[in-house]
């Protein structure tokens, strides 16, 4: 019996580590999870609906570590994860994506000679503005087992100097769950009861916004809203709006009859949202990719993408934060339907799988 310790901290992780503890479990005791939830993202609508929705057993240990800087919040979580791993000793800890919590713990266990797996590995944005690129680099020239969902990740890793024999292409276990959860979504009826909305399938678009660069600083912000104000006089435009970017509004924001704005929402109602739209309009990572296996258009609101494949082989468009180009990619997709992609290779429903044969294989050398 192998101790693996799976490490969840922000939203975007627990879609993630869904099948993966689902799978470690049907190995019936040779890999045994054990669930640290450091409490990065801590409120209901951000974290007890999804472990709620998705199946995800309450965590073994909560380091409820909360908000804070970069610098604290990581402090935080390293000091914790090092009296988890004292007293649990694993025989390996299994990270995912490119949150601070995947770095703090990542370099925890490194110290202490314990293997590092991460989830995610070898994508590059190349913008080191990015919190999350940081965490990406990081972790994956820490890690003894670098798990990828697209093919091309590996060749950022292998200039990176990593061991070709440590990279496996498993696929994408974010579309595990979204392809298990697909059927279980409420219906576009049942989304306008529950929010009081009253939206016809294909004829609204789907906003999130959250990145730091788009939300952080308000002209930025101030701007991306102008034109959201002008898409949403042909297109409605419903926007579950998170934490980060909450604190940051001010009155005179969002002023059309045609936005509407949510709390979080949980995961089995954004899939339905993200369904049934027209269009998405993102800074999301994960968002990306969910919109690439529905078939729905995304427009994304950065300048790069860490997830390439979406837009060679799926309905992704990388437009920035200029007006003139969200407005023409939008009028496009209105136009035409545009670009209808294909599913990359193995984001199949069986990433998590090929995960445990490769845990199963490496554990026992
Ligand atoms: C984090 C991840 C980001 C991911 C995102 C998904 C990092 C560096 N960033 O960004 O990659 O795309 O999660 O949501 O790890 N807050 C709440 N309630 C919560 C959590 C946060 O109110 O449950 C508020 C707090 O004011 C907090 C702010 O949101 O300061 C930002 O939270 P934080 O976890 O630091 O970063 P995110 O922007 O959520």
């Amino acid at each position: 019996m192998y101790q693996i310790i799976c490490v969840v901290g922000a939203r975007p992780n627990f879609m993630k580590i869904a099948p993966i503890i689902e799978a470690l479990k049907q190995t019936e005791g040779y890999l045994m999870p054990f669930l640290v939830h450091t409490g990065q993202h801590y409120d209901q609508a951000m974290k007890a609906s999804f472990f709620e929705q998705l199946g995800i057993p309450e965590p073994d240990i909560d380091l409820n570590v909360g908000s804070g800087s970069h610098a604290w919040q990581t402090a935080q979580i390293m000091i914790q994860f090092e009296q988890v791993l004292d007293q649990q000793q694993p025989q390996a800890v299994l990270v995912v994506g490119d949150v601070n919590s995947t770095i703090a713990c990542a370099l925890v266990a490194v110290k202490k000679h314990i293997p590092v797996v991460h989830v995610e590995a070898g994508l590059r944005s190349f913008d080191r503005q990015m919190p999350e690129e940081i965490n990406r680099v990081l972790t994956d020239q820490i890690s003894s087992l670098l798990l990828t969902t697209e093919a091309h990740a590996k060749q950022h890793l292998l200039q990176e100097g990593i061991q070709s024999d440590a990279i496996h292409f498993v696929g994408n276990v974010m579309i595990d769950t979204l392809l298990k959860n697909q059927q279980r979504c409420p219906s576009l009826t049942d989304i306008n009861q529950g929010y009081q909305l009253n939206l016809s399938s294909g004829h609204y678009g789907l906003l999130t916004l959250h990145r730091p660069s788009n939300v952080d600083h308000s002209d930025v912000l101030a701007d991306l809203f102008t034109t959201m104000i002008s898409i949403s006089e042909k297109l409605p435009l419903v926007f579950p709006v998170h934490p980060r970017t909450q604190a940051k509004l001010s009155a005179g924001f969002c002023q059309s009859e045609n936005i509407f704005m949510l709390p979080p929402v949980a995961y089995l109602d954004m899939l339905a949202l993200m369904s049934s739209a027209k269009l998405v309009l993102t800074d999301s990572g994960g968002i990306q990719e969910e919109t690439t296996a529905l078939g729905i258009p995304c427009v994304t609101l950065r300048e790069n993408t860490e997830r390439p494949i979406t837009v060679t082989e799926g309905t992704n468009t990388i437009v920035g934060t200029d007006s003139q180009k969200i407005l023409a990619t939008v009028a496009d997709i209105l136009s035409t339907g545009g670009k209808q992609g294909q599913i990359p290779k193995y984001w199949d429903g069986h990433a998590a799988e090929r995960i445990v044969a490769v845990l199963k294989d490496w554990i026992s050398q």
